[in-house]
Formats: C-alpha cells, sequence, structure tokens
C-alpha cells in the first residue's frame, strides 16, 4: 500500500513538474509566482480539514498540528507577496492562477479526505522540487544571467534580513521554508505523527513574530492617533 501511495505522490508530482517546465522554463521570477499561488493551498486545505476532525470527533489534541498547517500557508502566502514584487504576473498567467486554484483546491480536498498521508507524501515531493527549483534560481544569479535585485522590503522585514539584502539572500530564507516543508510533511506522511503534530516549529514560530509585529505596528499607530 505504502509503494502505491508513494507511486501516486511521486507520478503526480512529475506531472506538475512537467507543466511547469514546459510552461516557464527557465523563468523562475514567474515560475516562483505562480507556483507559490498553488502552494499556499494545501496545509489550508489541511488544516480546515483536521480542524473539522476535531470538531467532530470532540477531542482536543489537534491544535498544534492545525496551526502549523495554517502557518504552513501563511508563509506559502508571504512567499507569494515577494516575488510579485519581482515577477508581475501576465494576463495568461493570471487565468492560469485561477484555474490552478479553482481544479486544486477541489482535487486537493478530495484526496486529503480520502488519503491523507498519500496527500502530505505528494506535498513533500512538491517540496523537494520546489528546493530545486530555488537552487537552479540561485545557480543562474550567481552565473549573472538573472540581476541580483535588492530584496523586497516585506521580505527583508518578514526574515529580519539587513537592508542592503539582495534577491539571493531571500531565495535561501525561501529555500529553507521549503526544505521545512518538505520535512514536515514526511513525518505527517510517515509516523502518524499527524495526531500529535511532533514537527519543527520555526514555520509557527515565523508566523508569530510576524504578528506580533504587526501588532506592535498597529499599537504605534494607535498611540500617533492618540497623541493630542
Ligand atoms: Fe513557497
Ligand atoms: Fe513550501
Amino acid at each position: 500500500m505504502d509503494s502505491v501511495s508513494d507511486f501516486f505522490a511521486r507520478s503526480q508530482t512529475a506531472f506538475f513538474r512537467f507543466f511547469a517546465d514546459t510552461f516557464f522554463a527557465k523563468r523562475y521570477g514567474h515560475r516562483a509566482v505562480v507556483l507559490e499561488t498553488i502552494a499556499g493551498v494545501p496545509g489550508m486545505v489541511a488544516g480546515m480539514w483536521i480542524h473539522l476532525k476535531s470538531l467532530r470527533s470532540m477531542k482536543t489534541g489537534y491544535g498544534p498540528l492545525i496551526r502549523e498547517l495554517l502557518a504552513e500557508a501563511e508563509n506559502e502566502r508571504m512567499h507569494l507577496m515577494f516575488f510579485i514584487e519581482i515577477a508581475k504576473p501576465s494576463r495568461l498567467e493570471r487565468t492560469l492562477i485561477l484555474i490552478a486554484q479553482l481544479v486544486f483546491w477541489n482535487y486537493y480536498f478530495l484526496l486529503y479526505v480520502i488519503a491523507p498521508k498519500t496527500a502530505h507524501k505528494m506535498i513533500h515531493y512538491f517540496e523537494e522540487e520546489a528546493v530545486r527549483s530555488y537552487t537552479s534560481y540561485l545557480a543562474l544569479i550567481e552565473d549573472g544571467e538573472v540581476e541580483n535585485i535588492a530584496a523586497p522590503q516585506l521580505a527583508i522585514d518578514y526574515y529580519g534580513l539587513q537592508q542592503e539584502a539582495r534577491l539571493a539572500d531571500l531565495i535561501v530564507r525561501v529555500r529553507a521554508d521549503e526544505q521545512r516543508h518538505a520535512d514536515a510533511n514526511l513525518a505527517w506522511a510517515c509516523d502518524g505523527q499527524q495526531e500529535q503534530g511532533k514537527i519543527d516549529r520555526t514555520t509557527i514560530h515565523q508566523m508569530h513574530r510576524w504578528t506580533e509585529r504587526a501588532n506592535a505596528e498597529s499599537a504605534t499607530e494607535h498611540t500617533k492617533q492618540a497623541a493630542p
């Protein structure tokens, strides 16, 4: 059964990889924008499903896993926000994103309900592809084929990078996120840790840090408004 699940997860990944390679080739900025819109789906779908599972089984203990899955979805959404400042999607790409969201949300939801471990295994392989893809993007920057422009301010704030950080610094951080997602999804797929959420907490800490920053900013804003 494990090998069937693995075969399915790998072949789905190969299918999506073929599609991405054909459509984007070496346009890694655009590739990142479109693929990050898809990458933000699984954590939200799985988080929602585990939330519903907790409600109907009336059991506690699902909180850490739900939060981790939602943190993963938010982390992917942030990746999208960084790359949207680097590569603006064409009208065709926007249409593709719309269709892909419609299809992939429903597809992943069904897969997650029927075979959650296979679903996590598939995301594990997707994330490994993302790591490879960002490594190739980095190589193009190192070879001078892609300009190593300044990192977007949003990414500098999110990761706490230095003000002079460049695109390459951003990609290194994003790639590390993807590697963590790959490891977490493998753990959920393999060890029955799904119920316990025993995984690296970096993604969720990142989300909390970002939330605290937003709270601090809105508090400062409030103080400014309250000042005479
Ligand atoms: Fe991502
Ligand atoms: Fe990811």
